[in-house]
């Protein structure tokens, strides 16, 4: 049986792909690859020594879509494909709602059609906004404070719909935190386009040289040195998770939220500093205004997903900042050909 891999070409999908065909499961992945790149497929199978079916398609394509389940026998569906940039949805949240909400009830009408009922999906710690409290469980309030974020909220309140009419499903609904690093072979990472919103690959391309410095988001927080906290966590422990979450879905029905932390948060100069000392060199910064909506401290109460999907995240800060120097490092363009990159004399 075979696992379906929806924007298996991402960042937090590359390294979940790897971690499956690792425990042995059998992947096809479906990509538009408008935010990704084949090359990192590639290199999951370099890595693994797998090979996998690719089918470059929009999941709004429904046809082609059904011909994907008709083809293949497909037992569960992790669900990664969806638009993610914050800043981007607040100005344009028509594309946000279309493409998030139209591709999540497309894949799930035609895995109804076929009789697929398990489904991860990649959700947000970002659907809880602004909290009072800390460390957050998942039975805080959902009240995201952005059209990226709403999306997320809606899709976990449309998949409750889904399963309170129709209890054969299975589906588990995972709140990532502040996923960072890259796997240990330096061979694929988080490959952002444009100027990155988020802070470690921010950081990293200040280390290589690509930007000048880093802009601090505000320094009068109430935190440990006035930074913002957050909880970031190893891409690798995350992918790590969502095996955990697919394999105990095999076997149970229900619908059920898991936070995907390390129960941990890092200010913004303490990610700096360890930063620093993976890649063995001073990185500048310069403390300017706080960015709009940002909170002062959002980290993960974790024991759900330790004690129901026997998970917990175990890569530290300096793991995360080293493992994701070493992909900036070999990859200064990401997955841009070097050679295209090169200016012709
Ligand atoms: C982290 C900290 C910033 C950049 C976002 C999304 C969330 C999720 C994870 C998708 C904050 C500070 C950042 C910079 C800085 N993505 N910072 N200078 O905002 O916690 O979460 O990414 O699901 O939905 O909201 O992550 O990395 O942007 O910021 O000082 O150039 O770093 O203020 O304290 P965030 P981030």
């Amino acid at each position: 049986m075979t696992i379906l891999i929806t924007g298996g070409a991402g960042y937090i999908g590359s390294h979940t792909c790897i971690e499956l065909l690792n425990a042995g499961h059998d992947i096809i992945v479906v990509d538009n690859f408008s935010n990704s790149k084949p090359e990192a497929l590639k290199r999951v199978s370099e890595i693994t020594r797998k090979y996998f079916r690719t089918y470059c398609l929009d999941l709004q394509n429904r046809e082609g879509l059904e011909k994907v389940f008709t083809d293949n026998e497909i037992e569960a569906v992790i669900h990664f494909a969806g638009f993610k940039a914050v800043g981007e949805s607040v100005h344009f949240p028509l594309k946000y709602y279309e493409n998030n909400m139209n591709s999540t009830i497309t894949l799930c009408e035609v895995m109804k059609k076929f009789h697929v009922n398990k489904l991860v999906f990649s959700s947000s710690a970002t659907v809880y906004g602004v909290t009072d409290t800390v460390p957050i469980t998942e039975e805080s309030p959902l009240k995201a404070t952005n059209p990226y974020g709403r999306t997320k909220q809606m899709i976990e309140e449309l998949l409750q719909d889904l399963y309170d009419s129709d209890r054969e499903w299975s589906i588990a609904l995972l709140r990532y935190f502040n996923p960072v690093g890259a796997h240990e072979s330096g061979r694929i990472g988080e490959d952002p386009n444009g100027i990155p919103n988020n802070l470690m690959p921010y950081i990293s391309q200040v280390a290589i040289g690509k930007l000048e410095k880093l802009q601090v988001y505000g320094d009068d927080y109430p935190t440990v040195d006035g930074t913002g906290v957050r909880d970031y966590i190893h891409v690798v422990d995350l992918g790590l998770g969502h095996v955990k979450a697919l394999e105990r879905m095999l076997t149970t029905r229900g619908i059920d939220a898991y936070n995907l932390g390390t129960g941990k948060g890092y200010s913004v100069l303490e990610v700096l500093s360890a930063y620093e000392k993976a890649a063995g060199k001073t990185i500048p910064y310069t403390v300017v205004e706080k960015r709009p909506g940002d909170v002062a401290v959002c980290y993960a109460d974790t024991s759900k997903a330790k004690e129901k999907l026997n998970w917990e995240a175990v890569k530290g800060i300096d793991e995360m900042c080293k493992d994701s120097w070493r992909w900036q490092q070999h990859n200064p363009f990401g997955y841009e050909k070097q050679s295209k990159m090169l200016v012709k004399n």
